[in-house]
């Protein structure tokens, strides 16, 4: 498209193929995914649970958890100028960008703290760990600092506080200000506000935002929730049961919808651009991956499916300027490409 800006990848996921190796078979969890994240955008992976997102965003620091394994695909990291491939790595190169390149911020809060230790030491930490600062001294200096950026009141104090003094909304926050410790070039939020309720869920993103916005960010944003799509994002992709099928700058996914699922999704939700009224839920379950449905994994939910769609895996079309789509309903109404953007 003309007169749009030259976006520089920060993170390029290629072909990738992840699969659990349980007892009671293998769980293929991710199947031919690829995106880009650009820098300074806000990418946002949406889906029902179990549909991969969490998966997904571990492959991007190589932290599968076993028994799952990355069988296939590339993760290349823009370093500096450099391109490297994240899965090829040893651990002790990870290491050096876990935490302090790429910051994952988890989706339990409480998870990530330590009910033992008072949050400005564990924020020194992970400080401390990377050699951001040279003692926890330091740290808890910059601990004061960094509770202040993400709004806590009273940061002198609470920067002493343990976590379960604080409310769950602060918890997030605390958790939000380690992934910042470092001054990451991407942060991960895997549904940051998942366990929080509405109001401070709101506050939370406002944060994110903000944070974002101030730190020049590049964050990837895991989310079921369209409406947290809308808010915060710059591009979409969908993923449903460990495939990509729908990738769009978030306006044009929700005026222009074209899977089947991303329409499910938009309609279970209020819709904040199209205003559609009724909301309606998807109707069935994400499939067991140990046998996923042949063909296109979705058939067995969609209103639309054909013999086709059981028998045959659909090609990726680009549908738009920077809208693709996995779908036979598309097929010879753009052309099939290898690769999203
Ligand atoms: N430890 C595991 N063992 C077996 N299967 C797993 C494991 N972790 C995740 N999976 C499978 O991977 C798929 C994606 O899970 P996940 O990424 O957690 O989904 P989401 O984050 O979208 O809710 C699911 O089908 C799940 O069953
Ligand atoms: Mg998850």
């Amino acid at each position: 498209m003309s007169g749009e800006v030259q976006r520089e990848p920060l993170i390029e996921v290629e072909n990738l193929y992840v699969y659990f190796y349980t007892y009671a078979g293998v769980v293929k969890a991710i199947e031919d995914v690829s995106f880009t994240i650009y820098k300074g955008e806000t990418f946002c992976l949406v889906g029902e649970t179990g549909c991969g997102k969490t998966v997904v965003s571990r492959t991007l620091t190589n932290i599968v958890p076993p028994p799952g394994r990355i069988v296939k695909g590339k993760v290349i990291y823009h370093r500096d100028g450099e391109e490297v491939n994240i899965i090829k790595l040893s651990e002790e190169e990870l290491r050096n960008i876990r935490g302090r390149e790429i910051a994952y911020i988890i989706q339990d809060p409480s998870a990530a703290l330590d009910p033992l230790y008072v949050v400005g030491y564990q924020i020194a930490e992970t400080m401390v760990d990377h050699g951001t600062v040279k003692d926890f001294k330091e740290g808890f200096g910059r601990a004061v600092r960094l509770l202040k950026e993400v709004l806590i009141p009273d940061p002198e104090r609470r920067v002493k506080a343990y976590p379960h003094e604080l409310s769950g909304g602060m918890r997030q926050r605390v958790v939000i200000s380690m992934g910042l410790s470092n001054e990451p070039k991407l942060l991960i939020a895997d549904e940051p506000t998942s366990y929080l309720d509405v109001t401070v869920q709101a506050q939370v993103l406002d944060l994110l935002r903000e944070l974002k916005r101030k730190k020049g960010l590049t964050v990837l944003l895991i989310t079921h929730d369209m409406g947290v799509v809308a808010e915060m994002c710059e591009r979409v992709a969908v993923l449903y049961a460990g495939n990509i099928v729908e990738v769009a700058p978030v306006d044009e996914l929700f005026k222009r919808p074209k899977h089947p699922y991303t329409v499910g999704l938009l309609r279970a939700v209020p819709n904040p651009l199209t205003e559609i009224e009724k909301l309606e839920s998807i109707p069935g379950t994400v499939p067991n991956l140990i046998k996923p449905p042949s063909g296109c994994r979705f058939h067995p939910r969609c209103p639309h499916a054909t013999e086709k769609c059981r028998r045959e895996k659909p090609p990726l079309i680009r549908v738009g300027p920077s809208h693709y789509v996995r779908c036979w309903l598309y097929a010879g109404r753009g052309e099939e490409v290898a690769k999203s953007e």
